[in-house]
């Protein structure tokens, strides 16, 4: 655990507080909570957006432990919300295993929640920025904990749309991709402007406003992150819509109102 001082900057508004927040969680301040008034001022459908996306990341994990994936590097975690992914994966399988990464400062501090592991299994965090992808992979705590000859599911939620084209998203992507074994599987959720635009297009400014580039992108921008891989089904939807099950906290929403695409694909 990083043992310097972590500055945390609660004056100015954070991506993973602000989602805390769309989700009820408690780990969010005042700067946050405005940015999160201005995002409802013109998408008030944002706190459906997060639910459909973290019941996204929920099954997209159990499928893969369902589908034999017993590694998992999850980039963009995100504030501890139980449950993490960890526990969806190791309820299937015990002994699975699974790295985070996040770059927030905040996550940093709530890691220890992350590392709550299961005794046959195992969790690490990294503390990096996916625009570095190089630093994730050499970090000791993944060589540590997972085998890259092995297959690894990489979780890539709701955090792609923080990375512009301008920083490379996509071939950040095909870094990553290229590290993992066949067998593999990429996981992502993205925001899209596809169905709401002017909505869409007020959020992105919100967030860049508040210091946080963001950038929606098309279904086939989003697509071609797949690129190589075989999607399994129904292929890319509207997070709502990947295999739905009863246990959703949502049904019946739009697509406009959930306005994230999500798809799961294997490396050949
Ligand atoms: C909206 S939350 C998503 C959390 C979780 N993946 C989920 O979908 O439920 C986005 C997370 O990505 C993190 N993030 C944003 N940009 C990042 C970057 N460049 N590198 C690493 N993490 C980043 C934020 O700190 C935040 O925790």
């Amino acid at each position: 655990m990083d043992e310097r001082v972590i500055d945390l900057q609660i004056d100015r508004p954070h991506s993973a507080r602000m989602y805390d927040y769309y989700l009820g969680g408690r780990t969010n301040f005042t700067a946050d909570r405005e940015a999160v008034g201005k995002v409802m001022a013109v998408f008030p459908q944002a706190l459906v957006a997060a639910r459909a996306n973290r019941d996204f990341v929920h099954r997209s994990a159990r499928y893969l432990a369902e589908h034999g994936i017993r590694q998992f590097l999850d980039i963009g975690t995100g504030i501890p919300t139980s449950p993490n992914l960890h526990e969806v994966a190791q309820r299937v399988a015990p002994q699975a295993r699974v790295v985070y990464v996040d770059n927030d400062p905040i996550v940093l501090t709530h890691a220890q929640a992350l590392l709550k592991s299961s005794q046959e299994g195992r969790t690490a965090y990294v503390s990096a920025d996916l625009r570095s992808p190089e630093t994730i992979l050499a970090a000791p705590e993944l060589a540590e904990t997972l085998d890259l000859d092995q297959p690894v599911g990489l979780s890539l939620n709701a955090v792609l749309h923080f990375v512009p084209d301008a920083d490379g998203a996509h071939a950040i992507v095909e870094r990553l991709k290229a590290a993992l074994a066949p067998g593999s599987a990429l996981v992502i959720s993205h925001g899209t402007r596809d169905f709401a635009p002017a909505a869409s297009d007020q959020t992105a400014s919100v967030y860049r406003s508040a210091g946080t580039s963001a950038q929606a992108r098309t279904r086939a921008e989003f697509a071609r992150f797949f690129e190589g891989w075989q999607l399994v089904e129904p292929g890319i939807a509207v997070t709502h819509r990947w295999r739905p099950e009863e246990t959703d906290h949502l049904s019946d929403i739009s697509d406009a109102e959930a306005s994230i695409y999500g798809a799961v694909a294997f490396k050949p």
